[in-house]
């Protein structure tokens, strides 16, 4: 019978290190003590939206209530700064009554909330099962070599472009799977993919151009043809993944 091997011994293996940890990161104040509205200096639009998404939840009084709208009220501080910044958090954090290091914990789970900067934009490429057998690994290579983003990093929690404009990152099922190869710019869809449509996403990005109108799902034609009534989840802004 093989010997126990003792899960220590698993410690240590040359594992790739996940970019988008917290391992450096400066704290702002105390991180276990819950900041003061008047100490953060919260602009006004960013505390109106935290505390809308607050009221959507159950307990909203409580400790509890609060702390259910974490993951919105992050996402609502990602899109005021690019990413999940220190300063944000604890205005966040102060807004809610809760503690700075419990957002940043939440933040630290998800890898589509940023503690790290992360461009003006982000292109997520899928290469899971079915965009990888579609050409998912050589579409990630091609955002890469068109941005200058490090491939090795891009394929562990995300690398910058050489410009600091662009997060590549290569990511799992993004749940639009009929589209593979497919990838999500700055929150929508775009697919099927060629390598040589990295370049252009990367041109229209860096020129503040419409990406690739014509492989937009949102744009995409509808089933049936033309005569069939669009879905209106098709046409109007109802969530990221168009
Ligand atoms: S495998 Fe790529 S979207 Fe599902």
């Amino acid at each position: 019978m093989d010997e126990y091997t003792p899960l220590e011994d698993f410690v240590g293996l040359e594992l790739p290190v996940d970019q988008a940890n917290t391992t450096g990161r400066d704290q702002l104040g105390e991180p276990e003590q819950i900041p003061e509205l008047s100490d953060v200096n919260c602009p006004d639009d960013l505390r109106r939206q935290i505390e809308t998404l607050m009221d959507r939840y159950p307990d909203k009084d409580s400790r509890e209530g609060h702390r259910s709208a974490s993951i919105p009220a992050l996402w609502a501080v990602q899109r005021q700064y690019g990413w999940c910044t220190p300063e944000g958090i604890r205005q966040a954090a102060a807004v809610m009554k809760v503690t700075p290091a419990y957002l940043e914990s939440v933040a630290s789970f998800y890898d589509l909330l940023r503690l790290e900067p992360s461009g003006k934009s982000q292109v997520l490429v899928c290469t899971n099962i079915s965009c990888w057998m579609r050409g998912g690994d050589e579409l990630l290579d091609a955002f890469c070599e068109a941005s200058g983003a490090d491939r090795g990093e891009a394929g562990h929690g995300g690398s910058l472009s050489a410009d600091g404009e662009v997060m590549v990152s290569g990511f799992e099922c993004l749940g639009a799977c009929d589209l593979a190869p497919m990838v999500s710019v700055n929150e929508r869809y775009f697919g099927p993919l060629e390598p040589a449509d990295a370049k252009t996403v990367i041109d229209q990005l860096r020129d503040g151009a419409d990406v690739l109108p014509g492989k937009s799902l949102a744009k995409r034609p509808l089933t049936g043809g033309e005569d069939v009534p669009a879905d209106d989840r098709t046409d109007a802004l109802k969530g990221p993944n168009q």
